[in-house]
């Protein structure tokens, strides 16, 4: 049985938020004061076995572990093993602030982890301690580096567009990787619930970037259906990539294949939606038919696309409460 919507989309990817908690408060995802949910209510290692059992018995191929900030999690590394040996789960990639990368980076891939991407906002130390509210721009790179150092495979760079800091610094990230085989993404910062006002002021189109890249002649590389929301661009003079994540244009949403779980359990059938299913009392036994049957239901209920508009949110307080 594969899990498959009204529009013939199948889901093999799962975002299993781990923690709403972060140690970081990125300006445009938790401001200052905003409070994050006790951490008590986290799901247990036994309930993301039989959460990601479920999902592989419906052809769930990858999992991403997202936060809040995932290495909060005292028994990250149990998460990654869990997951890892779940038949069916090929790929298991993890978003973080990188915080923890040069600690339990080796920890982490002894324990299966295929995929790293790590949130850089900015590459002057300043600016990033602006963005974060932690000055520990030097700390993450080098934890970027050694990660790609161990081995890991896929270490990708999520920087956030913003119109004040990284409008002006497009030579910098070109310059990052001009030099290292790395991907680094833009994504087009997303109006939530709590980042209205900053998002007016903030929000800049990836389309800017996109015209500067094409007249320096970087090409867009061929992307499968199975790619993901990014749009990847090479040069031959650069060793590395960069990536633009444009939801407002919505066009990957056609070739969604991905579900979030809530570190609390609940499943989102989209990061812009006003409702979510609470699948915690399905985790507490070992029926997995039962869980199979309420996921196969309720994917029917995912719409087409987003709802996430210059001036609508949904319900999405902040991203850190679905994993991004
Ligand atoms: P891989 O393709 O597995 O590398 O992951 P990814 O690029 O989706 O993962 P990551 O967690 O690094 O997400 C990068 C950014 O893309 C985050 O800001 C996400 O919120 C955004 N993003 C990912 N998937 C979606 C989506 O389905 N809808 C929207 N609107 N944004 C998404
Ligand atoms: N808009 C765009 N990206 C966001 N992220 C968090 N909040 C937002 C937002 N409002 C990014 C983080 C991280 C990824 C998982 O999501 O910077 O790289
Ligand atoms: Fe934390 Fe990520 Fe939100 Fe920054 S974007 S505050 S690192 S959850």
């Amino acid at each position: 049985m594969m899990l498959t919507d009204a529009y013939s989309r199948r889901f093999n990817y799962v975002r299993l938020s781990v923690t709403e908690s972060c140690n970081f408060r990125c300006t445009y995802c938790l401001p200052d004061g905003t409070d994050c949910h006790s951490r008590s209510g986290e799901l247990t290692l036994a309930e993301i076995r039989r959460l990601i059992i479920a999902f592989a018995k419906l052809g769930a191929k990858k999992v991403r572990i997202t936060g809040g900030e995932p290495s909060l999690r005292k028994d990250l590394t149990e998460i990654i093993a869990t997951c890892k040996a779940v038949p069916g789960i090929e790929k298991v990639a993890l978003t973080t602030n990188g915080y923890r990368l040069k600690r339990d980076a080796q920890a982490w891939q002894e324990a299966g982890l295929d995929a790293v991407n790590v949130s850089v906002d900015s590459l002057d130390a300043d600016t990033f301690h602006l963005v974060t509210g932690q000055d520990k721009l030097a700390d993450i790179l080098a934890g970027i580096h050694y990660a790609k150092a161990i081995g890991i495979k896929q270490v990708k760079i999520n920087t956030v567009l913003l119109k004040q800091h990284n409008a002006l610094a497009l030579p910098d990230f070109l310059n990052f990787v001009k030099q290292q085989d790395i991907a680094l993404r833009f994504i087009e910062l997303m109006r939530t619930g709590d980042n209205a006002n900053f998002y007016q002021h903030q929000h800049l189109s990836g389309a800017s970037i996109q015209q500067q890249l094409l007249a320096d002649g970087w090409q867009l590389n061929p992307k499968a259906r199975t790619d993901g929301p990014a749009l990847e661009y090479s040069h031959s003079d650069y060793q590395g990539k960069i990536g633009l994540i444009m939801p407002y244009s919505k066009d990957f949403c056609a070739d969604c294949n991905r579900l979030r779980v809530s570190s609390s359990g609940q499943l989102y059938l989209c990061l812009f939606t006003d409702t979510y299913q609470d699948l915690r009392s399905l985790l507490q036994t070992d029926d997995s038919a039962t869980l199979m049957r309420f996921l196969q239901q309720s994917v029917q209920g995912k719409a087409f696309s987003h709802q996430l508009t210059q001036d609508y949110s949904g319900s999405t307080r902040h991203l850190a409460q679905i994993g991004g």
